[in-house]
Protein backbone atom coordinates (compact mmCIF):
# COMPACT_ATOMS: atom_id res chain seq x y z
CA UNK A 1 0.00 0.00 0.00
CA UNK A 2 1.26 3.23 -1.07
CA UNK A 3 2.26 5.73 2.07
CA UNK A 4 0.39 8.62 2.30
CA UNK A 5 2.81 12.05 1.93
CA UNK A 6 3.45 14.29 4.35
CA UNK A 7 1.42 16.86 4.28
CA UNK A 8 3.11 20.20 2.08
CA UNK A 9 4.20 23.03 4.94
CA UNK A 10 3.44 26.04 2.91
CA UNK A 11 6.67 28.49 3.57
CA UNK A 12 4.48 31.17 4.48
CA UNK A 13 1.52 31.66 5.66
CA UNK A 14 -0.65 33.11 2.79
CA UNK A 15 -2.98 35.60 5.44
CA UNK A 16 0.78 36.46 5.91
CA UNK A 17 1.52 37.44 2.95
CA UNK A 18 -1.23 39.46 2.19
CA UNK A 19 -1.33 41.16 5.72
CA UNK A 20 2.43 42.26 4.59
CA UNK A 21 1.48 43.15 0.84
CA UNK A 22 -1.12 45.07 1.90
CA UNK A 23 0.27 47.62 4.42
CA UNK A 24 3.45 48.13 1.92
CA UNK A 25 0.85 49.43 0.00
CA UNK A 26 -1.27 51.32 2.52
CA UNK A 27 1.96 52.72 4.69
CA UNK A 28 5.20 51.66 2.48
CA UNK A 29 6.20 48.95 5.90
CA UNK A 30 5.25 46.34 7.28
CA UNK A 31 6.39 44.43 10.80
CA UNK A 32 5.06 40.87 10.86
CA UNK A 33 5.52 38.84 14.18
CA UNK A 34 6.69 34.81 13.03
CA UNK A 35 7.31 34.94 10.04
CA UNK A 36 9.40 31.73 11.19
CA UNK A 37 8.91 29.38 13.25
CA UNK A 38 10.65 29.74 16.83
CA UNK A 39 12.53 26.24 15.53
CA UNK A 40 13.36 27.94 12.19
CA UNK A 41 14.58 31.27 13.86
CA UNK A 42 16.98 29.06 16.72
CA UNK A 43 18.50 27.02 14.42
CA UNK A 44 19.24 29.98 11.93
CA UNK A 45 20.50 32.02 14.96
CA UNK A 46 22.50 28.88 16.35
CA UNK A 47 24.14 28.36 12.97
CA UNK A 48 24.77 32.39 12.62
CA UNK A 49 26.69 32.45 16.10
CA UNK A 50 29.08 29.23 14.92
CA UNK A 51 29.95 31.43 11.98
CA UNK A 52 30.45 34.31 14.29
CA UNK A 53 32.64 32.10 16.27
CA UNK A 54 34.68 31.17 13.34
CA UNK A 55 35.57 34.22 12.43
CA UNK A 56 33.52 34.55 9.27
CA UNK A 57 32.01 38.17 10.10
CA UNK A 58 33.50 41.35 8.72
CA UNK A 59 32.90 44.64 10.03
CA UNK A 60 30.56 46.34 7.85
CA UNK A 61 31.24 48.93 5.23
CA UNK A 62 29.52 51.90 4.30
CA UNK A 63 29.17 53.62 0.73
CA UNK A 64 29.80 51.65 -2.77
CA UNK A 65 32.71 51.23 -5.05
CA UNK A 66 36.18 53.09 -4.38
CA UNK A 67 34.00 54.99 -1.51
CA UNK A 68 33.03 52.36 0.64
CA UNK A 69 34.62 52.48 3.68
CA UNK A 70 34.49 51.37 7.41
CA UNK A 71 33.16 54.02 9.11
CA UNK A 72 32.61 53.18 12.98
CA UNK A 73 31.16 56.56 13.79
CA UNK A 74 28.03 55.27 11.60
CA UNK A 75 27.76 51.66 11.74
CA UNK A 76 29.51 49.20 14.03
CA UNK A 77 27.55 46.20 13.39
CA UNK A 78 29.65 42.79 11.75
CA UNK A 79 28.28 41.09 8.26
CA UNK A 80 28.57 38.28 6.45
CA UNK A 81 26.88 38.34 2.70
CA UNK A 82 25.41 35.09 1.86
CA UNK A 83 26.12 33.47 -1.33
CA UNK A 84 23.07 32.46 -2.75
CA UNK A 85 24.08 29.25 -4.62
CA UNK A 86 25.57 28.07 -1.05
CA UNK A 87 23.24 28.15 1.54
CA UNK A 88 22.80 26.18 4.70
CA UNK A 89 19.13 24.11 4.80
CA UNK A 90 17.98 27.24 7.30
CA UNK A 91 19.16 29.70 5.71
CA UNK A 92 17.62 28.09 2.43
CA UNK A 93 13.90 27.82 3.94
CA UNK A 94 14.11 31.41 4.60
CA UNK A 95 15.19 32.14 1.56
CA UNK A 96 12.59 29.95 -0.33
CA UNK A 97 9.98 31.48 2.31
CA UNK A 98 11.37 35.10 0.93
CA UNK A 99 10.50 33.95 -2.81
CA UNK A 100 7.38 33.01 -1.82
CA UNK A 101 6.86 36.44 -0.48
CA UNK A 102 8.78 37.94 -3.64
CA UNK A 103 6.17 36.64 -5.98
CA UNK A 104 3.20 37.44 -3.70
CA UNK A 105 4.24 41.09 -3.45
CA UNK A 106 5.02 41.16 -7.19
CA UNK A 107 1.04 39.85 -7.85
CA UNK A 108 -0.36 42.57 -5.59
CA UNK A 109 1.60 45.62 -6.27
CA UNK A 110 3.21 44.82 -9.76
CA UNK A 111 6.59 45.84 -8.16
CA UNK A 112 8.16 43.36 -10.63
CA UNK A 113 10.95 42.03 -8.04
CA UNK A 114 13.55 39.44 -9.41
CA UNK A 115 15.54 38.55 -6.73
CA UNK A 116 16.85 39.10 -3.68
CA UNK A 117 20.46 39.85 -1.64
CA UNK A 118 21.47 39.63 1.78
CA UNK A 119 23.38 39.28 4.78
CA UNK A 120 23.95 38.13 8.25
CA UNK A 121 24.44 40.73 10.76
CA UNK A 122 25.74 41.24 14.34
CA UNK A 123 25.33 43.63 16.95
CA UNK A 124 28.05 43.44 19.62
CA UNK A 125 26.84 45.33 22.70
CA UNK A 126 27.47 48.89 22.30
CA UNK A 127 27.30 48.89 18.47
CA UNK A 128 24.64 50.40 16.14
CA UNK A 129 24.11 52.06 12.96
CA UNK A 130 23.46 55.59 12.66
CA UNK A 131 20.18 57.01 10.45
CA UNK A 132 20.36 56.26 6.76
CA UNK A 133 18.56 55.26 3.73
CA UNK A 134 19.28 51.87 2.35
CA UNK A 135 19.65 53.35 -1.92
CA UNK A 136 22.65 55.28 -2.92
CA UNK A 137 23.92 55.82 -6.69
CA UNK A 138 24.97 52.27 -7.67
CA UNK A 139 22.07 50.37 -5.75
CA UNK A 140 18.96 51.86 -7.15
CA UNK A 141 18.03 48.11 -7.78
CA UNK A 142 17.13 47.66 -4.09
CA UNK A 143 13.22 48.60 -3.92
CA UNK A 144 12.47 46.56 -0.71
CA UNK A 145 14.45 46.35 2.57
CA UNK A 146 13.88 42.94 4.41
CA UNK A 147 14.86 42.38 7.97
CA UNK A 148 14.22 39.10 9.78
CA UNK A 149 15.50 38.89 13.38
CA UNK A 150 16.94 35.99 15.19
CA UNK A 151 16.85 37.16 18.94
CA UNK A 152 14.73 34.14 20.59
CA UNK A 153 14.76 36.04 24.13
CA UNK A 154 14.99 39.72 23.18
CA UNK A 155 13.13 42.03 25.71
CA UNK A 156 12.48 45.62 26.19
CA UNK A 157 15.99 46.97 27.36
CA UNK A 158 17.72 45.07 24.87
CA UNK A 159 18.05 47.99 23.18
CA UNK A 160 18.76 47.61 19.00
CA UNK A 161 15.12 48.94 18.19
CA UNK A 162 14.84 49.53 14.47
CA UNK A 163 13.98 53.25 14.58
CA UNK A 164 11.83 53.79 11.19
CA UNK A 165 10.87 57.71 10.40
CA UNK A 166 7.67 58.02 8.81
CA UNK A 167 8.14 61.39 7.19
CA UNK A 168 11.12 61.16 4.47
CA UNK A 169 14.18 63.29 6.07
CA UNK A 170 11.67 64.96 8.84
CA UNK A 171 13.45 63.48 12.48
CA UNK A 172 9.40 63.07 13.68
CA UNK A 173 7.10 61.10 13.17
CA UNK A 174 9.22 57.73 14.04
CA UNK A 175 8.14 54.27 15.42
CA UNK A 176 10.72 51.84 16.98
CA UNK A 177 10.55 48.10 15.87
CA UNK A 178 11.41 45.39 18.30
CA UNK A 179 14.21 43.01 17.18
CA UNK A 180 12.68 39.98 18.40
CA UNK A 181 12.99 36.76 16.86
CA UNK A 182 10.97 35.60 14.35
CA UNK A 183 9.78 39.08 13.10
CA UNK A 184 10.12 40.37 9.69
CA UNK A 185 10.28 43.90 8.78
CA UNK A 186 10.20 44.99 5.47
CA UNK A 187 9.95 48.60 3.75
CA UNK A 188 10.89 50.38 0.61
CA UNK A 189 14.10 51.03 0.59
CA UNK A 190 13.89 54.88 -0.87
CA UNK A 191 11.34 55.87 0.93
CA UNK A 192 12.35 55.64 4.64
CA UNK A 193 15.46 56.63 6.99
CA UNK A 194 16.12 54.41 9.67
CA UNK A 195 18.61 53.88 12.39
CA UNK A 196 19.86 51.05 14.84
CA UNK A 197 19.68 52.21 18.08
CA UNK A 198 22.60 50.62 20.63
CA UNK A 199 22.44 47.42 20.97
CA UNK A 200 22.63 46.61 24.70
CA UNK A 201 23.12 42.48 23.98
CA UNK A 202 23.93 40.86 21.17
CA UNK A 203 21.67 41.13 18.21
CA UNK A 204 21.56 38.85 15.26
CA UNK A 205 19.22 39.78 12.04
CA UNK A 206 19.46 38.69 8.57
CA UNK A 207 18.94 41.86 6.14
CA UNK A 208 18.76 42.05 2.49
CA UNK A 209 17.00 43.64 -0.40
CA UNK A 210 14.98 42.53 -3.15
CA UNK A 211 15.73 44.20 -6.49
CA UNK A 212 14.25 45.00 -9.86
CA UNK A 213 16.54 44.45 -12.96
CA UNK A 214 19.23 46.24 -13.20
CA UNK A 215 18.72 49.54 -15.38
CA UNK A 216 20.55 52.84 -17.14
CA UNK A 217 22.30 54.42 -14.23
CA UNK A 218 22.17 57.90 -15.15
C1 LIG B 1 20.84 47.85 7.42
C2 LIG B 1 19.83 48.19 8.45
C3 LIG B 1 18.34 47.52 10.21
C4 LIG B 1 18.14 46.46 11.26
O1 LIG B 1 21.56 46.85 7.60
O2 LIG B 1 20.93 48.59 6.42
O3 LIG B 1 19.35 49.29 8.42
O4 LIG B 1 17.14 46.55 11.98
N1 LIG B 1 19.44 47.27 9.35
O5 LIG B 1 18.98 45.57 11.36
MN1 LIG C 1 19.48 50.15 6.44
Amino acid sequence: MRQPSPPVQHPVQPDLSDSIADALIEKGYACVPGFLSPPRVQALAAETLRLWDDGEFQFARIGSGPNRQRCPQVRSDRILWLDNDQLSAPQQIYLDALDTLRQHINRATMMGLVDWEGHLALYPPGTFYKRHIDVFANARERQLTTILYLNPNWRPGDGGELRLYLDGAEMEPYIDLEPRGGTLVTFLSSRFYHEVLPAHTERLSITGWYRVRSTRHF
